[in-house]
């Protein structure tokens, strides 16, 4: 077997640095024009092999567990955020453990009490925020605007602390906590995925930043076992520190603190990332908003004028605000690079990409592999106006995304259970915005919660139309966001 084709670079270690890291798709597709859906390229002196399309992403993210390693992909980047004893710190069947641990406390009850928060937390920020005082006037006639990714960050981590984090999480972001996850996220970046430690001072304040947050989950947990429980009742640390691995150990207290460091930061952007791209989107195009608008008026109109809380069981019946979500997700996946490390080699299937008929390709050992399943929800071979944001397409009969929604939601039978309930074999599919297989997302089913209840809350109070156009992608942050000016425009409702 031959290695896969390599693409061409200049200079020795840096490699293709620049190309993949400004427009990593705009790469992806120009390497696929020449080399095919299998290609390796040097990133700052590792190689890393790309598999594109269906067949690539369930090559990558199917890979089995004696070929494929996630934790020595991720480690470096996630352990000095998150803390030792979780996720990429721990091999992957004690991940799935703690992944199990987390589903419990994600459940329908849970869900059923987060709408009404999630609601109530985004009419206080309307009430409160910098970004919206003509709406505080009271005026319905005077436009103002918001930047799109600096409100929805501010309410994501609102609604998130809110709703899964806990009570004193809550109180503590408009105090010392906020500074903390400041100086945190300022060690997720690109930077740090490449260069795991470098003697510059935002790495000095992830460090102190992590042991600051992780003391204060401590805290809490302690102080919660002194006092019997939560007075916030049941959530997710409290889940977390009812739980026991299949040896019977309970979690550390670390452990929770850690697992809760890490829920935070995987919701954090790729939530904000998604309900900003979903506004953004939705403001330049008043057909949508307008049928937006009517959905919750048919929904929730009473007969005096008012519309009545919104309630989980509501957030399945709002098919034009989920095309919406699912739309954003397609053309605006958070994620562009799932990584692995290859730990033993692997031979590339011929129905995938061979370099001849009677030889194949095989991946050493060493190798990092990168799927980007971004790829295939653009790519215009697949989907009919690949670069156009179109809701309508999920609710047309007879499309590629009906297929694909109906694949989605059909894939039950294909389910397999890695421990942490059962999850979408799946793999080979065009639409991947929550991964696939081991590694999969379990936070979609409180995304969607998330990002819907808060869209829905935009749209029942306000007005709003895009100032300019829709920004470009910026890759230069880990999770893939709207470039700067993301302004929207926007008017209270008449009451
Ligand atoms: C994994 C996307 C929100 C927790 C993943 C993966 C993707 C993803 C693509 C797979 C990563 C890989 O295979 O390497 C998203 C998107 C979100 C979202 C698009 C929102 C729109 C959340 C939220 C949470 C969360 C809100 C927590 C409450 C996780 C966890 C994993 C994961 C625990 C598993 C990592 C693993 O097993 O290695 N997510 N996510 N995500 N996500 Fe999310």
């Amino acid at each position: 077997p031959s290695l896969p084709p390599l693409v061409f670079y200049w200079i020795p270690f840096f490699g293709s640095a620049a190309s993949y890291g400004e427009e990593p798709l705009t790469f992806f597709f120009k390497c696929r024009e020449k080399y095919g859906d299998v290609f390796t390229f040097v990133l700052m002196g590792r190689r890393m092999t790309v598999a594109l399309g269906p067949k690539g992403n369930n090559f990558i993210l199917g890979g089995r567990l004696t070929q494929v390693s996630a934790e020595e992909a991720y480690t470096h980047l996630t352990t000095p955020v998150f803390g030792k004893g979780v996720a990429y710190d721990v091999p992957n069947h004690v991940l799935m453990e703690q992944k199990r641990f987390v589903k419990v406390g994600l459940t329908i009850e849970h869900f059923r009490a987060y709408v009404a928060m999630i609601d109530k937390e985004v009419g206080d920020y309307f009430d409160s925020s910098r970004f919206f005082p003509t709406y505080q006037t009271g005026s319905t006639t005077e436009w103002g605007k918001f930047n799109a990714f600096r409100a929805l960050s501010e309410l994501t981590i609102l609604t998130a602390s809110r709703t899964l984090q806990g009570e004193e999480v809550r109180n503590g972001l408009d105090a010392s906590f906020a500074q903390y996850y400041h100086d945190l996220d300022g060690g997720f970046t690109p930077l740090n995925f490449m260069f795991p430690n470098l003697p510059l001072p935002s790495y000095w304040r992830r460090d102190r930043a992590h042991k600051a947050m992780s003391d204060f989950y401590i805290n809490v947990i302690q102080k919660r076992k002194e006092q019997g429980g939560s007075e916030a009742g049941y959530d997710m640390i409290e889940s977390l520190m009812n739980q026991t691995y299949k040896d019977g150990r309970a979690l550390y207290d670390y452990e929770v603190a850690h697992i809760m460091i890490a829920l935070l930061m995987a919701g954090q952007h790729t939530s904000s990332a998604t309900t900003s791209w979903a506004l953004l989107h939705a403001t330049a195009r008043p057909d949508i908003m307008e049928k937006m608008w009517e959905e919750q008026v048919k929904l929730f109109g009473q007969p005096d004028g008012t519309l009545r809380p919104m309630t989980f069981e509501d957030m399945k019946e709002m098919p034009v605000l989920d095309s919406v979500i699912r739309e954003t997700l397609r053309m605006h996946p958070p994620i562009h690079s799932i990584i692995r490390k290859v730990i033993a080699p692997m031979d590339v299937p011929g129905s995938l990409a061979a370099p001849s008929k009677d030889r194949s390709y095989q991946i050493p050992k060493g190798h990092f592999l990168l799927a980007s399943p971004a790829v295939a929800q653009i790519d215009p071979k697949i989907w009919k106006n690949a670069d156009t944001w179109e809701p309508g397409r999920w609710n047309d009969t007879d499309g590629v995304a009906a297929e694909e929604y109906k694949k989605y939601v059909d894939s039950e039978g294909d389910k397999v259970d890695y421990g942490f309930g059962l999850v979408s074999k799946g793999t080979e599919s065009q639409y991947l915005p929550f991964g696939a297989g081991r590694h999969r997302c379990i936070g979609e089913q409180f995304a969607y919660v998330q990002v819907g209840t808060i869209i829905a809350s935009f749209v029942r109070r306000i007005e709003m139309k895009i100032e300019g156009r829709v920004p470009d992608h910026n890759y230069r942050t880990m999770i893939t966001l709207p470039k700067e000016p993301c302004n929207i425009m926007y008017r209270r409702r008449q009451a």
